[in-house]
């Protein structure tokens, strides 16, 4: 009984701390290596999110391998193309997933985003900046590596979720794209997220020596966010294109992705200076102009 009461404080606080934040979190997930689970993450997450009571939009950002409408089984009419030239709106192309899930696919307009006319900026940036607000916290799905692109996500957005595996490539892919990005950008906020570990023991290691070196070597704060499992289900769930937080909500994957957005919650925004969409919004557009 008093286990359900702390929960459903600590449930409450959270809430509160969302409200009290007043902003648009806006957040870029990503990687060094691709196929490291980026996308079922930032799906799986912002499911959980919901669940904690946020109101979340997930982008597709990537531009090669755009797939989160294919790990939730909905075809999307729309995407960020038609928004910024033939003139849709924001309201248009946004698509409804699973458990009622808001999702943008950025299609081709991501690659469209460095090169679009004044008269298509500023009706980009309008129609975007209609979400400042109606969202507690947008999620970018950005490719792996670091296309122009994705470094403009990264660098316009509060915080930037890295995600690895153990694997060796994968950490060293992961560690220099933190070092580029720091490189042109030194007040990007990371956290770190390990994924398909196989124990929690190797999964905290390697959240360690990433941490170690980005602190000797970059001066850079890489705290771990979480930890997730390498999870049968996950790989049961993609086949049946189902989020596997919906399908399996109590296997280990789910479990943990639950911590994490938890964690995220309770974590308030990383940076006083971030500004919600409209932040976001200047952020991206500053070098081009
Ligand atoms: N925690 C996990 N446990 C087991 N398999 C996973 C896990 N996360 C991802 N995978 C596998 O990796 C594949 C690629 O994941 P995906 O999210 O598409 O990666 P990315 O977006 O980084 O390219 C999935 O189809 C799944 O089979
Ligand atoms: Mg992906």
């Amino acid at each position: 009984m008093n286990d359900q009461a702390d929960a459903l404080r600590h449930l409450i606080r959270q809430q509160e701390n969302l409200r009290n934040q007043k902003m648009t979190r806006v957040v870029t997930v990503t990687s060094g290596k691709g196929g490291v689970g980026k996308s079922n993450f930032s799906l799986n997450f912002a499911l959980s999110l919901q669940k904690l009571g946020c109101k979340v939009l997930v982008f597709d950002a990537d531009i090669g391998m755009a797939n989160i409408d294919v790990l939730m089984g909905v075809t999307s009419s729309y995407n960020l193309y038609h928004l910024m030239k033939q003139d849709k709106t924001i309201w248009d192309i946004i698509q409804l997933g699973p458990q009622g899930i808001h999702y943008i696919a950025g299609g081709s307009g991501v690659a469209e985003l460095l090169y679009l006319s004044d008269r298509e900026l500023e009706r980009f940036e309008e129609e975007i900046g209609k979400l400042h607000g109606e969202y507690d916290v947008i999620l970018f799905d950005t490719g792996a590596g670091l296309s122009k692109e994705t470094v403009k996500f990264i660098t316009a957005a509060e915080q930037t979720i890295v995600v690895t595996t153990p694997e060796p490539t994968s950490i060293t892919d992961a560690y220099a794209l933190i070092k580029m990005v720091k490189g042109m950008e030194p007040q990007v906020s990371f956290r770190l997220i390990v994924n398909r570990a196989s124990n929690r023991r190797e999964g905290t290691e390697t959240a360690e020596k990433i941490a170690l070196v980005a602190r000797r070597f970059l001066q850079c704060d890489l705290p771990s966010l979480g930890i997730i499992p390498d999870d049968a289900s996950v790989s049961k769930a993609v086949k049946r294109q189902k989020p596997f937080t919906l399908l399996f909500p109590d296997c280990a994957a789910s479990a943990s992705v639950m911590s994490i957005a938890r964690a995220f919650l309770e974590v308030p925004q990383a940076a006083a200076s971030a500004g919600g969409v409209k932040g976001f919004l200047h952020k991206l557009f500053s070098r081009s102009r």
